[in-house]
């Protein structure tokens, strides 16, 4: 199984081509951030994946998206996290963090602020905060010293994750955050040096990219993108300019690895993959978890060098083990996905080809 041989990239080597994609769970102490004392041993328990993305992190109170989600701004959190990267080192594991400033995608219930947004440009839909299900509102555009002190409210949690212990720090440009809204053309309606045409939209991305890896080194920095992904109510008609333009200038680093979402039909991936010669990591975003066959053929097409999996890892912290075994996989109920609640978070078990089937009674 193409999956389970070594990566060797320029910046990273990895045991096998199988990353745990980040995944919000949370857990972390609403008020104070920091990450809840059983995630060391809930990322320690998924250690056997070639590389480890963690939970989006905020970088700001205020680019907090929900309730229980952690940051890495405080000495405190910065602590908790030492102990996660250390249970993960000590199992042999690596471990990036994803840095994240959710934008527009917040909410006062959840930050006690009105969420900033490239524009005062409302996202359509509903958010959840701390109240539950609730309307969104209209964002406060940044002006452009506030857009300074975002791009170093990253470049200091950048140096905050190394000094807590992580292999390197993946930026979250995906999913209609901040860094995705700076380039969707409906989210960005900015008339100055941030916005108008596409070399204005690349600008804050850009400038994140260039303090992050002037603070902690480019092999340590990595890009997470979702071209045309309309998630959170973004519109990219135009990403496939807009995608070749930011690799085109992200070529001269020779980051850690871009991380593309993509959907099974990998037309995102075809178009990104031949202007991308450094690591690539893929996953795909679409109604049934990313399955091992998927995987297979996103390594064998070379249009990924290492693919990432999200849910599967919630219920099976063994995934690479299971994919070698071929064993039954676990289903994780989506109402463990997120919450403060132990149960669904480190209690789902190796698989243990002995006892398959009183250990496993979740597997299909
Ligand atoms: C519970 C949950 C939380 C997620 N949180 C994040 C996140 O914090 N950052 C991020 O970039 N993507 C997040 N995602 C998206 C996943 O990284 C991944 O793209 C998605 O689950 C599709 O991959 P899969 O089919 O392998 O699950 C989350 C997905 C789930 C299910």
């Amino acid at each position: 199984m193409r999956l389970l041989e070594a990566f060797s990239g320029t910046a990273i080597q990895l045991p096998n081509r199988i990353a745990m994609a980040p995944m919000t769970r949370g857990r972390a102490d609403d008020t104070t951030g920091v990450p809840h004392p059983r995630t060391a041993e809930y990322y320690a328990q998924r250690a056997s994946a070639g590389l480890i993305v963690s939970e989006g992190v905020w970088v700001d109170r205020t680019g907090k998206s929900g309730p229980g989600i952690p940051g890495l701004v405080t000495e405190q959190q910065t602590s908790a996290w030492r102990e996660v990267t250390r249970a993960v080192h000590e199992q042999g594991g690596q471990i990036f963090a994803q840095l994240w400033h959710a934008g527009r995608v917040s909410h006062p219930g959840v930050t006690g602020r009105t969420p900033v947004a490239p524009s005062a440009v409302r996202q359509a839909g509903r958010i959840f905060s701390a109240e539950g299900w609730t309307d969104t509102v209209e964002p406060r555009a940044l002006s452009e010293d506030e857009i300074g002190e975002v791009v170093q409210d990253f470049a200091a949690a950048a140096r905050r994750a190394v000094e807590a212990g992580f292999d390197g720090v993946e930026l979250h440009g995906a999913n209609g955050y901040l860094i995705q809204e700076f380039l969707a053309g409906n989210t960005n309606r900015r008339a100055d040096r941030y916005g108008g045409s596409v070399t204005g939209r690349l600008a804050f991305p850009l400038e994140v990219v260039a303090a992050v890896t002037d603070q902690i080194g480019a092999a340590r920095v990595a890009l997470r993108i979702s071209p045309g992904n309309p998630e959170n109510d973004i519109v990219e008609d135009d990403w496939k300019e807009v995608y070749s333009r930011l690799l085109a200038e992200l070529r001269r680093y020779e980051l850690a690895y871009l991380h593309v979402i993509d959907t099974p039909d990998a037309e995102a991936l075809s178009h990104l993959r031949p202007l991308w010669p450094g690591t690539l990591v893929a996953n795909l975003r679409s109604e049934d978890p990313t399955s091992s066959g998927e995987g297979e053929s996103l390594i064998e097409s070379g249009l990924a060098d290492v693919v990432a999996f999200g849910r599967l890892f919630i219920a099976n912290p063994d995934l690479p083990a299971r994919f070698a075994l071929q064993a039954p996989l676990a289903q994780a109920d989506r109402d463990v996905y997120y919450g403060a609640r132990l149960d669904g978070y480190t209690d789902f078990p190796a698989f243990e080809p002995d006892s398959a089937k009183s250990a496993c009674s979740a597997c299909s």
